[in-house]
């Protein structure tokens, strides 16, 4: 057996949602403008003593559920996220620990909202090298708590949750093709500037808002579109695939303009675009599991679809994977 496929799916939002009629009465904002600007209306928001690790461990336990399979049958447990517990120790071992896997490897990604499909490049290629039969891998963010709640440009657009999969060696391989990118020549165009080693935190620094997630909106309109686009032609044709091909197009959930400009170029109708960005609005690495598994429950996916995961963030950082499901 040297294939790979997704067996068990779930997800996990906080309850508390944080709508546009309530984002218009501390900014000078509208619904009118966000709806229109980005396609979000509502998104879900952790609690204060919600960390991403609770997260994760609420989608962990969904899928765990879903596919009726122990913890302990997981071999290596992957968190991909910009917003970990802490700097270190990786969010994964806690994860790991609070499932009562103590012992498995646990380790997180940091690549932004990229974060999924370069989690599933990885998680697969493990599989099918045969260095693992069960990987856990978990998309998850509290953006939440690095957003500056008075700016307008970037507090309407993040929102907290977790999706997971768990990916099994198969007869059959599923994972078709990846198509990964990176380009860190401009770090600060998608940011938090303070609190690594470049930029400690200081009372300076605080007082400058670097302890906030910093954005050049326009400029990743422009590269998100244009990625999403060349990622996808580049992973459909590793897979001798053609865009008529493509049953769903799963795309980081950023902005709904962004992903029609870039479905209409690949020529996905738009029933076959699954778009969830209304109730979560941006969750990062947490967006395409999320969508995935919603989609799922919908009983929208059938085995043998062609599925295109698409996603962009911060790094400057791309991805795209081609999927047959099982
Ligand atoms: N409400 C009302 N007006 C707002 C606003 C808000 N929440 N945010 C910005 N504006 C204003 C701006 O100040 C600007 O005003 P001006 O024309 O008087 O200068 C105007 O709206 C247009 O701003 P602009 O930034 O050009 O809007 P836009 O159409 O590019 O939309 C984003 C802004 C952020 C929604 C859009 O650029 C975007 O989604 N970019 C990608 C961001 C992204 O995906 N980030 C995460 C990557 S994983």
């Amino acid at each position: 057996m040297n294939g790979v496929k997704i067996s068990a799916v779930g997800h996990y939002a906080p309850a508390a949602i944080l709508t546009n009629e309530d984002l218009e009465k501390t900014l000078d904002t509208s619904d009118e403008w966000i709806t229109t600007r980005t396609g979000m209306k509502r998104r879900h928001i952790a609690a204060e003593n919600e960390a991403t690790s609770d997260l994760c461990i609420a989608a962990a336990r969904d899928a765990l559920r879903n596919g009726k399979i122990a913890p302990s049958d997981i071999d290596c447990y992957i968190v991909a996220t910009s917003t970990p517990d802490y700097a270190f120790p990786a969010t994964a071992c806690i994860v790991a620990a609070q499932l009562d896997a103590v012992g498995k490897p646990a380790f997180d990604m940091e690549i932004a909202c990229s974060g999924f499909i370069y989690g599933l490049t990885l998680a697969s290629s493990l599989i099918r090298a045969g260095v693992y039969s069960r990987v856990m891998l978990i998309g998850a963010e509290s953006l939440s708590k690095i957003v500056d709640r008075s700016d307008r440009s970037t507090a309407i657009l993040f929102g907290d949750g977790a999706g997971a999969v768990v990916l099994e060696a198969a007869a059959e391989n599923s994972f078709l093709s990846s198509e990964l990118g990176a380009d860190g020549r401009r770090p600060e165009t998608l940011c938090l500037l303070g609190g690594g080693s470049r930029r400690r935190l200081t009372a300076e620094s605080l007082k400058a808002g670097e302890q906030y997630l910093r954005m050049e909106g326009r400029e990743i309109f422009k590269f998100a579109v244009t990625k999403m686009i060349e990622a996808t032609g580049i992973a459909l044709h590793r897979a001798n695939l053609q865009k008529s091909d493509v049953n769903w197009l799963i795309p980081h959930q950023a902005n709904k303009r962004i992903i029609d400009a870039a479905a209409k170029y690949l020529e996905m109708p738009e029933e076959r675009v699954i778009v969830n960005i209304e109730e979560y609005g941006n969750t990062s690495a947490a967006s395409i599991p999320i969508a995935l598994s919603e989609a799922l429950t919908a009983g929208k996916i059938k085995p043998g679809d062609i599925i295109v995961f698409v996603g962009f963030g911060g790094g400057l950082s791309w991805g795209a994977v081609t999927w047959k499901w099982a």
